[in-house]
């Protein structure tokens, strides 16, 4: 009899393989079924799947954990020096006490109040997207709704103007891939740092326009910060570029992933059509379910246990969010997508003092992209085989979404 080859220990490495790009649970499941707590040989690093650990590293491990100029030049990139100095000052890498300074400072544009005054704003951009829709031919949901919604609420947050967001979400996107994926080839190097060389020239340029004039969003409410400690221009760049990105890809996934994993669960469709009041619990079952934001990064910030391993001061760790998202100690069945799980305590925005600022803007864009895509289109089939999904292994998103859709009686 001959013996199973050994399987090799799951690492994120793992993740560029085609089925567990299609569906990166398979490898979260492997990992879990080995502890809640892993070392990575591959990748160097600890794996956390388990939700209370996932918990402990995002309230109490360090941020600062951004590659140096120097780093990138081993790594044979060392056109990207210019990215490790972008990303030295955003908020997402920092640690007390800088991070606050700078968090404070972004945040308050996005609170709660804030947003609930646009909702009008995005009601018309859904509406004049929809009217563009030839009902009955296939047209791309994730191209012509998912990514111009938050595309263009994120550009006129941050005081941009509109014609350009197109522009925006590419480099955003490439800024996202930049961050998000574990290794660059050259060539690609070469292209992400053209691609954020064009952005940060693109928003220094806006920040000179709008001191010289009158000051618009973000960047108008950061250029007219009066405290003891503004924020500089390289400062507000990498921020303005950092609530971009957040702002951005991660809704434009939400909204297509979100509309795929509802068309493949007819009965909850059909529920959140019936009761709108049913919108709020799916948006939050997508969040856990499809996790955007897949895997953050953190620092141990001295030597500690976790999940019965011993983690030694300045090893790295990746919190895989989306697999705590589906703990089985936490969700019940947590396989199965139920839009009326309570209690739903998703880590999808993180936890602690990270915690993604931008939520209520996302929560709310996301149910009223849904709501004015189900009150317009009668019926959505999905058209052009299986869902082929981006690259960019930590935010997870759609490449395309064909559909056809039939257009609802007036
Ligand atoms: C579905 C939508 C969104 C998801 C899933 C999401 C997810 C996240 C997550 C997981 C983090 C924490 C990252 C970490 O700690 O490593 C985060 C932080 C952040 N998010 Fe979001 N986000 C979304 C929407 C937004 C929006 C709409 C904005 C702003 C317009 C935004 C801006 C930010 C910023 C600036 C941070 C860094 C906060 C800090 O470091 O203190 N995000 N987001």
């Amino acid at each position: 009899m001959t013996s199973q080859p050994a399987e090799r220990a799951p690492s994120l490495a793992q993740l560029l393989r085609p089925d567990y790009h299609a569906d990166p649970h398979l490898l979260y499941r492997r990992m879990r079924d080995r502890g809640t707590v892993i070392w990575d040989p591959y990748v160097h690093t600890w794996i956390v799947t388990g939700y209370a650990e996932a918990v402990t590293v995002f309230q109490d491990f360090l941020s600062a954990r951004t590659p140096s100029a120097e780093t990138f030049g081993r790594m044979g990139l060392p056109m990207l020096a210019p990215a490790a100095d972008v990303m030295r000052r955003q908020m997402m890498f920092m640690d007390p006490p800088r991070h606050m300074r700078v968090r404070a400072a972004c945040s308050a544009l996005f609170n709660p109040v804030r947003v609930r005054r646009l909702e009008h704003r995005m009601r018309e951009i859904c509406s004049g997207l929809m009217d563009r829709i030839d009902h009955g031919a296939a047209w791309d949901l994730h191209a012509d709704y998912a990514e111009p919604l938050p595309a263009m609420i994120t550009t006129e947050i941050s005081g941009l103007p509109l014609a350009d967001w197109r522009q925006l979400q590419i480099w955003s996107d490439d800024f996202a891939a930049l961050i998000g994926n574990f290794h660059q080839s050259r060539s690609e190097g070469d292209r992400l740092a053209a691609s954020l060389d064009a952005m940060t020239a693109y928003i220094a340029d806006a920040i000179a326009e709008q001191r010289a004039g009158e000051g618009r969003g973000l960047i108008g409410a950061l250029l007219a910060q009066d405290g003891a400690d503004p924020l500089d221009d390289a400062e507000i760049i990498a921020n303005v570029i950092i609530t971009l990105v957040g702002g951005l890809g991660t809704i434009t996934n939400l909204i297509s992933s979100g509309t795929a994993t509802l068309t493949a669960h007819p009965e909850a469709m059909e529920r959140i059509r019936r009761d709108p009041a049913a919108m709020r619990g799916a948006v939050e079952e997508i969040l856990r379910y499809e996790t955007p934001s897949q895997f953050s990064g953190r620092i141990a910030p001295a030597d500690v246990e976790l999940g019965g391993q011993r983690i030694a001061r300045g090893d790295a760790v990746m919190v895989m969010t989306a697999a705590a998202n589906r703990d089985p100690l936490v969700f019940d069945d947590p396989e199965r997508f139920d839009i009326a799980r309570t209690p739903n305590r998703h880590l999808a925005f993180a936890w602690g003092p990270h915690f993604c600022f931008g939520a209520a803007l996302a929560r709310m864009q996301a149910g009223i992209a849904f709501e004015e895509l189900l009150r317009r289109a009668a019926t959505i089939e999905l058209v052009g085989g299986p869902l082929e999904w981006r690259e960019n292994l930590g935010l997870r998103g759609l490449t395309t979404l064909p559909v056809v859709t039939t257009l609802a009686a007036a």
